[in-house]
């Protein structure tokens, strides 16, 4: 297994990073060249369109992918699932308050033209913010079934 980030503020980075401390793992970054807010506010608004990203080549067969809830598209993360191939990914969306369960759905029915199993993890800033601990101990929950089934991961205890 392998977790990817993309992060503009930081939220998805910090919520990549706990869970990899987790699962014994290196969380493994999507970069993209340094643009302003309003820059990729305007092109949150095209869905579909994918901007030119760079990450390691994955891998596994597995892979967890953390990316923000940005209007209607995140282009690095577009770009990220127009390049990888993978049998299951479950992706952990970070989002500020509202219209995050469309967004999923529209993440979700993007990835299945490519990847048999997506599975979608939904997580409001805010509580990241305030309790990440509880919301590690619930993306682990959410993801032990599949793990145990794909091998001898090893799930470091909580606390
Ligand atoms: C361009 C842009 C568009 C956003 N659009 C939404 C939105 O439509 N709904 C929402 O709940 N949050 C929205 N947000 C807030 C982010 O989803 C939220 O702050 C997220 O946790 C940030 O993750 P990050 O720090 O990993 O970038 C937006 C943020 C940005 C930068």
């Amino acid at each position: 297994m392998e977790i990817y980030y993309y992060s503009f503020t930081g939220i998805s980075k910090k919520l990549a990073e706990s869970l990899s401390k987790f699962l014994n793992v290196k969380p493994k970054e999507i970069k993209t060249s340094s643009k302003p807010y309003f820059f990729w506010l305007l092109l949150s608004f095209i869905p579909y369109l994918p901007f030119k990203a760079y990450f390691e080549k994955p891998s596994s067969s597995t892979l967890v992918l953390c990316f923000p809830k940005w209007t209607f598209n995140c282009p690095p993360v577009t770009y990220f699932l127009k390049e990888i191939t993978c049998e299951n990914l479950f992706m952990i969306i970070t989002y500020g308050g509202w219209g995050e369960k469309r967004y999923a759905d529209f993440y979700r029915k993007l990835a299945l033209k490519k990847i048999k199993k997506v599975e979608v993890f939904l997580v409001k800033k805010r509580k990241v913010l305030e309790n990440i601990t509880e919301v590690i101990e619930e993306i682990i929950n959410w993801l032990n079934p599949c793990i145990s089934s794909f091998g001898p991961q090893k799930i470091k205890k909580l606390r």
